[in-house]
């Protein structure tokens, strides 16, 4: 079993990587292998809403979106870290993310999916619903912890010292580790074919 994280900060070693390592190390104790996916400080680009990616599977733009899409194939989990950036993830990583999940959706159904985030000081909540709604539209398991996943901390080491929030992380991994063992003794369960997709637009 493999959970890919991604790291929405353009900080290689920052607060949220740090955040992501603490989970990821006690995926690794329970036997699941991690990769976490760096998105950098390139520019990415944003979906120009083109509706190339339509029944393809992938983004028309070949980058990190469908490099991540592609490790997905051979994971089973996802989690996406990001620091919080005006109440809200970063720009970035939302590019990022809308492009991903417009294009790709149906390849993450039925895949645990977390969220965290990583601020100073405050707009966590906000940026948490936000990342989790990409998983709630895709069919995708949300896997929370014992309090909302998010640790404090301008700086990698005030994020170590963030005791609550690093306890946070090491428990949001070991629900990861049970959710994925639970659906892989689960998989002969049969799951209902979906409906032919219904849209209802409010305009007519
Ligand atoms: C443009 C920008 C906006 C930010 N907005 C917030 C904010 O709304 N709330 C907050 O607590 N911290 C905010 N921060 C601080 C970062 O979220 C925080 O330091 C985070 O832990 C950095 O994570 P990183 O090291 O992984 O990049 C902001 C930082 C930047 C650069």
């Amino acid at each position: 079993m493999k959970v890919l994280l991604i790291n929405g900060s353009p900080h290689q070693s920052g607060c949220t990587y740090t955040a992501l390592s603490e989970v990821a190390a006690v995926l690794n104790e329970e036997g699941v292998r991690t990769e976490i996916l760096q998105i950098g400080s390139k520019p990415i680009q944003g979906c120009v809403a083109c509706h190339r990616c339509e029944g393809q599977g992938r983004c028309v733009f070949s980058d990190l979106a469908n490099a991540a899409l592609e490790k997905m194939e051979q994971c089973d989990g996802l989690i996406v870290g990001s620091p919080v950036y005006y109440a809200a993830p970063n720009g970035a990583l939302i590019s990022l993310l809308n492009r991903m999940f417009y294009a790709g959706s149906a390849g993450l159904a039925h895949k645990p999916g977390a969220a965290v985030v990583s601020a100073r000081r405050a707009g966590t909540t906000s940026a948490l619903n936000v990342l989790n709604e990409y998983f709630t539209n895709a069919q995708m398991p949300v896997v929370s912890s014992r309090y909302w996943n998010m640790v404090h901390g301008s700086t990698p080491d005030e994020v170590r010292r963030d005791l609550e929030g690093m306890q946070v992380m090491r428990a949001l991994g070991h629900n990861m580790a049970w959710l994925l063992k639970v659906i892989r003794a689960g998989q002969d369960i049969p799951r209902a074919p979906l409906e032919p997709r219904q849209r209802t637009n409010f305009i007519r």
